[in-house]
């Protein structure tokens, strides 16, 4: 049983692999049931979140534990004041992107080491930890034919960077089968919000989110 009422769903994934696009679909099959949503994304979200996106994806050179302390900034900020009043409301909170990302794109993609990073994160997060997290899974090479221009620091990494990225985030989900999904981001779209959706279906009715 989870700590809130609402359901916290977050998207991670590789550049490139379509989780924006689940996101929407998840998103409208809750609107049509009549759930109230807060849609939001990492790193923004908030107004210094925002700020700090500009700063991590596109601003100055900076060296990896930096990079690691600005996105876990990001996420301490956001769930403080957007995601746990939220959750506290009832409300299903879907985020794209969250801590995993940071686990396996600063842990495991950087080399920071997985575990020094997830620890930074849940203190960051106060260790808010989603009922279900989605992994949208694309190969390295796919991900870079689908973003065609490179457009901020992760993404114009070297595949190797994006494949050690992408088996992190599988084995954070072979961890924990219970709270993960991992599905096929090369199937079609709409294929795959009905595997998310037949994932998320019981968590509504379990956590009697509004
Ligand atoms: P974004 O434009 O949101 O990319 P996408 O549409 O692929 O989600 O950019 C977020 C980038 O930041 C993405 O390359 C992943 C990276 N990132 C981290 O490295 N660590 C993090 O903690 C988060 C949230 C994102």
């Amino acid at each position: 049983m989870s700590e809130h009422r609402g359901v916290f769903i977050a998207f991670e994934g590789g550049d490139g692999a379509g989780k924006s696009t689940q996101v929407r679909l998840l998103a409208e099959r809750l609107r049509a049931r009549g759930h109230t949503l807060v849609l939001t994304r990492q790193p923004g979200g908030t107004a210094l979140g925002q700020a700090l996106r500009g700063l991590v994806l596109h601003g100055e050179p900076m060296t990896p534990r930096a990079e690691a302390l600005l996105f876990a900034a990001d996420k301490a900020q956001h769930v403080e004041e957007l995601i746990r009043p939220a959750l506290g409301d009832g409300k299903v909170v879907i985020t794209d992107r969250y801590t995993d990302s940071s686990v396996a794109y600063q842990g495991a993609g950087r080399d920071l080491g997985a575990d020094e990073v997830h620890s930074l994160q849940m203190w960051a997060v106060g260790g808010l930890v989603p009922d279900l997290t989605v992994i949208v899974d694309i190969t390295a090479e796919e991900g870079r034919r689908r973003r065609g221009e490179v457009h901020d620091r992760l993404e114009s990494e070297e595949d190797s960077f994006h494949e050690a990225v992408r088996e992190h985030f599988h084995a954070l989900a072979a961890a924990a089968p219970d709270r993960y999904l991992v599905v096929d981001g090369s199937a079609d779209p709409e294929r795959l919000a009905d595997e998310v959706w037949q994932r998320v279906e019981p968590l509504l009715e379990e956590g009697g989110a509004a």
